[in-house]
Parts: C-alpha cells; structure tokens; sequence
C-alpha cells in the first residue's frame, strides 16, 4: 500500500514574515453577475512575497546535487527533495566502474565553475575521483538533507486542480507517495545501460560485464578477454586491462577519431615519465600530474583560474569543428588522420588497422575522445582486433560474421546505453498525456528543457542540450539557474502553472533540424547522438556550448504559458524591505555610481 511521503527538508524561511495565510486567500475579483458591481480584495502581503514551493528532483549526479545547492544557496521559502535510486550519490561516476573511467576533457574545467578543485591528480581526472569530487560538494554544503537514496521515481501525474505532480517513488520499505509543484527530471541520459542484442548473448558461461555495470569481483587478470565497441568506454577499457590480461580480443565493427589532448601546455613540465616497466599507459595515467604542480595551483587560485579560462575558452572557440567540409573541421582530419596514423605505426597488420578504423565521415561525427594509449594498445602482441559483425554468443566465446570462433573466458560489453530521452517514470502531464506516448516519435522538447504539455516539468540536459558541444557543466549550472529562475518566479508571481507553448518549442526544433543538415553529426556514422542510428536526426545543440548559455542565461516566458494563483502581485503596498527590514537596504536606489539595484 502506498503511504503518504514524509522525506524532504524545509528550509528556514528567511523572510521573517508572518507566513500564516493560504495560497487560496481571495485577492482576486470576484466576477459578480448581470454586471454587479465587482469586490477587490487587497492581499495582506507584502508584494511578490514568495509562496511555498515544493520540489522534486529525480537523481543525485552532478545535475541533481547542483539543483540542490543553487536553490539552496539562493531560494527561500522552499521544500526539496532529490530522489536518487542508487544509494550513493554521483550517477555517472558512481556507475562507471570499469578499468580506465575516466573524463575525457581537462580535469581543471571538469569541476563545478564556482568550485574549483585545484587537487586532481591527472588531466583527465579518473572516475574514482570525480566521485569523491561530488561526494565533497555534498557534504560540503551539507545537500545531503535534500537527498534521499536508494528510491526510485516510478511515476509522476500532473493534477491540474491542485498545480502539483504527484509522485511515486519505490523505496525499501515499499512504495510511497509524494507530491510538488515543480519537478526536475535530472535523471541522466547515459544511464540506462543495455546489453547489446547479440543472439546467445547470456549463454556465455564466463562473466559477462557491461561497462556501466562494472562487477569488481570479476578477476580478469591473466585471462582471454573480449572487449566489444569502439565508443569512448571501449577506448578507456582497453590501454587498462591489455597490459593484465593474457589476451584482449577488441571487436571493432566501426571506426573512430582518436583525438589530441587539448591545452596540455600548462602541464607538460608535470608530466610523469612513463613508468618503463608498464608497456602502455592507462586512460588516466599518462597526464599525471606532479606534487609540486599540484601544490602550486593550490596555493596560487588565480593561476589556476587564468589556466581553467583558456582551457574553456579553446573549447568554446572551435564551432566550425562542427559543421562538416569547414577548413577547420577538414584540418583537424588531416591533422588526426597523421596522428592516428604515426601512433599506430608499423608492423604487421598495422595498414589494415589504419584503413579500417580512421573514418571517412569527418571528426566529431562520434565524441571525440583522446584515448590515450588505446591506438598503442591496439598493436599489442596480446591483442586481436576484429573487424566484423559478432552474429552469435555460445558458452565458450563468440562468432562473427566470417565464420571465426573466438574463444574468450571473459566478455566485456562497452556497448553503450539506451538512449531514447524520454524520462526513466511515467510522466503524466495535461490532458492525460503521457510523455513516453508523446515523444514515441520522436522528442518535442525546447531548449532541451521543458515540454509542452507538461507544466512546471523541467529536464536537466534533454534532448537538443550540448551534449557534444564542448563542456558539459556549465550547460548543467546554468540550467539549474533557469530552473531557479522559473522556481523563484513561481513564488513569488503566485504561479499556477508554467507551460513551454507548441509554437516557439516546434519553431526551435525545425531551426535544428535546418542547422543540423551540414553538421559533423548528420554525416555517416552510427551514434548515440542520433539515438543509435547512422541517418537519424541528430538530438544536439546547433552551435557551440557558450551559445547555448546565452541563450538560457534568462528564461523567454513569453514562450511559456502562464496560470496565476492570484490576479494580483502587487499585495498591500509594502516591499518585504519594509516588512522584514533586518538586514536589508531600504533605499537600494541611493548610490555613487549607475550600479544595478534591486528592491526586496
Ligand atoms: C562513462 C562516461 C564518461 C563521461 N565522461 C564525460 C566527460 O569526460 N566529460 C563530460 O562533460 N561528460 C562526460 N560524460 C557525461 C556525463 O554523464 C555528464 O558529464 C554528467 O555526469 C551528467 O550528470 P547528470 O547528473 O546529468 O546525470 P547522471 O550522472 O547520469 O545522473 C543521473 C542520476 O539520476 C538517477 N536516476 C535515474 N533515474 C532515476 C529514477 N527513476 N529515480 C531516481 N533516480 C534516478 C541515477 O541513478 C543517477 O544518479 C560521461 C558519461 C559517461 C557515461
Ligand atoms: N569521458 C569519456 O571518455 C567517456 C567515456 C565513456 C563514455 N562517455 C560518454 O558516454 C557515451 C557513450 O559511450 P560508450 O562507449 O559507453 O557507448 P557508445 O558510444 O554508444 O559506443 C558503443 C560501442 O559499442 C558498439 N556496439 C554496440 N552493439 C554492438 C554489437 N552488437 N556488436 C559489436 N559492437 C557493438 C558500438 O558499435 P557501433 O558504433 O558500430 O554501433 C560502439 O562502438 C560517449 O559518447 C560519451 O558521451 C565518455
């Protein structure tokens, strides 16, 4: 039996007022009959006096915790829950386990922007790291109030009567109910792993692993061992495990561009020599860097912040790389092309390696990714490559389109996850509708971040977010901003609902779809990008991530729908500064200089 929920935190109200009205007071007019004359009533509040917000977030990676500092840090007058169904924190870097995980743009920018971490170890930061990153910031700023693990959002049903969603979510102890006013899907979208459909797949008698489903206790030391995919998990797993394993079998049934680091200046007096007793180095252990390096940019912030600058301004400045047949794009072939091909080098069946794994569609088409010492891995003495289609799994190994039999004592799938971007609960909006059935064909989202049909229901980096753009979290900052911006304006314009229009969400999407045509992205290779197709549309930003940031710094809500509560805002002429003026600065606008001011 569900039983009504009792998890969330509430914040201090730090407004001070008397907080003993209701949402329902009348302040509105009263629409008399046969033209009587109309009753006004004066709310007893003070203008924009923020109402009594719940939310809910669904996840705890480092979209959800980020929602949980941002409406921590600047939003009162809320309740907040983070539903996260794993019981640890993290999403991606709690999940990812396997040999190599590591990120694969420059640890200084993989960091929240406000919270820099001067202390990474490596340029690529490992997995394990990033990890104890947000298990820091949590605890830090003390979030973990907010979140609840080990519960899963199953559902969530839009009541237009009320202006709540009412949620279920499983737990431990059974299924419980809750209910807010604005929910936060943050749920990731690389992360539902899947098998891939292999006939005979789960017939194999050894272990079976999934990259995103790491099994630690699988010792795969000194064993034969298949790893199958080209992806940027495959790319990190194999330079790791060839070096411990008596054989490594990569099945490779595409090709892919193997990137340069970029903006490694700043480290290269860092770089550790290689460990000469270890034939090729791992994902994340080639950049590593110095004691001293480290204890520099911990004493010297401002270093570091120049250093975090370029590294983000090199990548905010590449957006021709997207668009196909562009100098830049077709310079960064012949450049990766040189590279790929002097890192593989010479010897036998090095030229089929080259001809058959660097593309002909252009960079960027896949994600980019360094992959460190996977090209030197690939001409191990201990490593098969194999290019074909695996078209079945017995107990003893697999098959391929050729007729070979490879006998394996351990398979490792590095083959991706589910990527239909539709949320992983049932989503109820207006009218009934489900998000699962309205985005069956294909997703009708805008900006990557609301809905039509689905009030006050944002998602953090949908489909048409910059995934592939360049950083990630500062998409994932500034769309907790907006969400805040939204939560805040809820409040205290006493909001109903708030509906992203059809209009501007459908205007947006044909923009891409034209966009996209020359892109890097609609050429010919098979991505997640594309939801797993070679030809599909492609579920991207069109540009690069600084425009995308400018284009949600503020919210458009003249492309949203609007319901008040309330007719009136403007409550019974007091400012809070008057009501509550401890603290705050009555005469904002009385000043030296045009500074921007603000009445509370
Ligand atoms: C292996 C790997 C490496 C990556 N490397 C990079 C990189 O180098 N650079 C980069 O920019 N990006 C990288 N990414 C992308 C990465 O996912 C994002 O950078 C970022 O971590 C996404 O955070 P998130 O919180 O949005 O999603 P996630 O980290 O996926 O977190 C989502 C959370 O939601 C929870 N959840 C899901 N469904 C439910 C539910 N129904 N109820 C409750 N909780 C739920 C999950 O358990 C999870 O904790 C990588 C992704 C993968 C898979
Ligand atoms: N920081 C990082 O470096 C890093 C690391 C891991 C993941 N990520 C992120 O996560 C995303 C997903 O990466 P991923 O590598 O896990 O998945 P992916 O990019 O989707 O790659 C999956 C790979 O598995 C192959 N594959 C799937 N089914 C197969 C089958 N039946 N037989 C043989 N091969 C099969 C695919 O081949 P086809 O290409 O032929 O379909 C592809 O090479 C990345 O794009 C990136 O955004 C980043």
């Amino acid at each position: 039996m569900p039983v009504e929920q009792t998890f969330g935190h509430t914040n201090g109200h730090t407004n001070g007022h008397t907080n003993g009205y209701t949402n329902g007071h009348t302040n509105g007019v009263s629409n008399g009959t046969n033209g009587a004359a109309k009753t006004y009533n004066i709310s007893n509040r003070g203008h924009s006096d923020p109402d009594k917000i719940r939310v809910i977030c669904v996840g705890a990676g480092f979209s959800g915790v980020c929602m949980a500092y941002k409406l921590q840090t600047h939003a009162v007058n809320y309740e907040l829950v983070c539903y996260e169904k794993n019981d640890n924190v993290g999403g991606t870097w709690y999940e990812n386990r396997y040999p190599g995980c590591a990120c694969d743009i420059p640890a200084p920018v993989y960091s929240f922007s406000f919270e820099p971490n001067p202390s990474w170890t490596s340029y690529y930061a490992s997995a394990p790291e990033i990890q104890k990153y947000i298990v820091n910031f949590v605890e830090k700023h003390g979030l973990s109030k907010y979140i609840q693990l080990n519960s899963r959002v199953v559902s969530a049903v839009w009541d237009e009567a009320r202006g709540e969603y009412d949620v279920e979510v499983e737990t431990p102890t059974g299924l419980i109910k809750d209910r807010c006013h604005v929910l936060v899907s943050a749920s990731g979208v690389l992360n539902k792993w899947k098998w891939p459909a292999i006939p005979g797949l789960h017939d194999f008698q050894g272990p079976l692993l999934h990259s995103a489903h790491w099994d630690d206790s699988v010792d795969y030391k000194g064993k034969r061992v298949a790893v199958l995919g080209t992806g940027s998990s495959a790319i990190q797993i194999i330079p790791s495990m060839q070096p411990e394993v008596s054989h490594l079998t990569a099945f490779m049934r595409s090709p892919t561009w193997i990137s340069p680091a970029v903006a490694t200046d700043f480290i290269e007096s860092g770089v550790v020599p290689t460990d000469k007793n270890t034939p090729v180095q791992t994902a994340f252990a080639k950049h590593q860097l110095t004691k001293e390096q480290i204890a520099k940019f911990e004493a010297d912030p401002d270093e570091y912040l120049a250093i975090r600058k370029r590294i983000e301004a090199t990548m905010n400045s590449a957006t021709d790389v997207f668009t196909a047949g562009t100098d830049m794009n077709e310079g960064a072939r012949k450049m990766m092309t040189e590279v790929m091909e002097k890192r593989i080098g010479d010897g036998p069946g090095h030229d089929d390696l080259k001809k058959r794994l660097i593309p002909t569609w252009p960079p960027g088409c896949r994600r980019l990714t360094p992959g460190d010492g996977y090209l030197e891995a690939l001409v191990q003495p201990n490593v098969t490559r194999v290019f074909g289609e695996i078209v079945s799994v017995d107990a003893k190994g697999l098959t391929t389109d050729d007729g070979m039999h490879h006998d394996v004592d351990v398979i490792v799938c590095a083959t991706g996850f589910d990527v239909a971007f539709v949320p992983p609960f049932t989503l109820k909006g207006r009218d009934d509708k489900t998000i699962q059935d309205e985005w069956e064909a294909e997703p009708v989202c805008y900006l990557g971040l609301s809905a039509p049909s689905f009030p006050n229901y944002f998602i953090c980096l949908g489909p048409r977010g910059p995934w592939g753009n360049g950083p990630l979290l500062p998409a994932i900052e500034t769309l907790c901003d907006y969400f805040l911006q939204a939560i805040v304006k809820i409040q205290e314009d006493q909001i109903k609902s708030l509906e992203i229009k059809l209009a501007p969400t459908v205007q947006f999407n044909d923009h891409v779809d034209e966009w996209m045509k020359t892109s890097v992205w609609k050429t010919g290779c098979r991505s997640w990008y594309k939801m797993g197709t070679v030809d599909g549309k492609a579920w991207l930003w069109p540009g690069n991530t600084l425009s995308y940031l400018k284009t949600i710094k503020q919210p458009r809500y003249e492309d949203y729908t609007i319901e008040y509560k309330n007719d009136n805002i403007l409550g019974n002429g007091k400012t809070l500064s008057e009501i509550t003026p401890e603290g705050r600065d009555l005469a904002p606008y009385i000043r030296n200089s045009d500074s921007p001011w603000t009445v509370y």
